[in-house]
């Protein structure tokens, strides 16, 4: 099967050209993936540079970390999802001069059926990046109450009607269980009818974040992320959708504001952190035609100043 998706590291030219990773830096990329980015970013920083790369699924970790063993950079791979930052990092090594994420799900998740992320093949409904831990896809339809699963159709998914597919998914797992991505498929068809393929997307997205914890994992990205820069250090987020670039833009909005006065309204504290994308920064449309992932890409980076200084080492 052909993937809608490609290998090419999405946003790659504006990461490098944004987050300038220079020789003998360090970076943290905690999403690596298959190391596209880690690869470009590594060929910058050098020899006398240091790289840590971190991905939930010990899968893409396996193959990142044998498609990069030629490179001559001292270089550290985890097994952890970046909700476990910074007690997942060597004690030694907790501040970088550029930290990238690239947020969802890779390629590999969506090529191999057997992960349960696609409703094109029929399969376990599993929806795991990282498949050592956590509940399914089928868990959760199995136990999460009717409310909570209708606030994640709603939120994640924006989905319409979603109150009818929870009442059908909690008559049909009165039933039988919903294991299957194809059972799965079946209860939406029930549901939507000939609406079923525009619907489909939204609900195995929904299921994935839910599954993943994906908002929760970015809000602790956000808020521990800036903590782990060195002064005059970069982080970039690349996110695939509304609802993620929305807690980055908040997040980012926040740590560039100025504590004000409440009264007079003159500066308190001045930030040290400064906007390196005023604008979210989008695929061109060159990259769109060769990248279709890239479709809905959305970078945005910022910068702590150099000369902040902190009793961190
Ligand atoms: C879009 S891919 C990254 C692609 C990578 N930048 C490249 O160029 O090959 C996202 C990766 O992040 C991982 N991931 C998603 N959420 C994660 C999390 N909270 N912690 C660690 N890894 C995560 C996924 O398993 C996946 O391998």
């Amino acid at each position: 099967m052909k993937s809608m998706f490609t290998h090419e590291p999405v946003l790659l030219a504006e990461c490098l050209r944004i987050l300038n990773p220079e020789s003998g830096e360090s970076v943290l990329d905690v999403t690596l993936g298959l190391g596209g980015h880690a690869r470009a970013f590594i060929d910058r920083i050098g020899p006398t540079g240091r790289f840590i790369g971190l991905d939930a699924d010990s899968d893409n970790l396996r193959l990142a970390q044998e498609s990069l063993k030629d490179i001559p950079v001292a270089s550290t791979f985890i097994h952890a999802n970046f909700l476990s930052l910074p007690d997942c990092l060597p004690e030694d090594r907790r501040t970088f001069d550029v930290i990238i994420a690239d947020i969802g799900l890779s390629s590999v998740h969506v090529d191999d059926p057997s992960r349960g992320f696609t409703f094109r093949k029929d399969a376990p409904l599993d929806l795991r990046f990282d498949r050592t831990t956590g509940m399914t896809g089928a868990a959760l339809l199995a136990s999460l109450d009717p409310s909570t699963l209708l606030s994640a159709f709603r939120e994640y998914g924006e989905l319409p009607r979603a109150r009818s597919l929870v009442d059908a998914i909690v008559r049909v797992r009165g039933d039988h269980p919903i294991l299957r991505t194809g059972e799965l498929v079946d209860v939406v068809r029930g549901v939507f009818g000939y609406k079923t393929p525009d619907v489909l997307p939204q609900i195995f997205q929904a299921l994935r974040i839910l599954v993943n914890q994906e908002l929760s994992a970015l809000r602790h990205l956000l808020a521990i992320g800036p903590s782990l820069l060195k002064p005059g250090g970069r982080l970039g987020i690349i996110s695939f959708h509304s609802l993620e670039d929305r807690l980055v833009k908040h997040a980012f909005r926040g740590l560039v504001t100025e504590t004000k006065d409440v009264v007079t309204g003159a500066p308190i504290a001045k930030t040290p952190f400064t906007l390196l994308t005023p604008k979210a920064v989008r695929p061109s449309a060159q990259e769109v035609k060769r990248n279709s992932r890239s479709r809905s890409a959305c970078l945005r980076a910022l910068s702590l100043s150099p000369l902040y200084t902190s009793r961190r080492t």
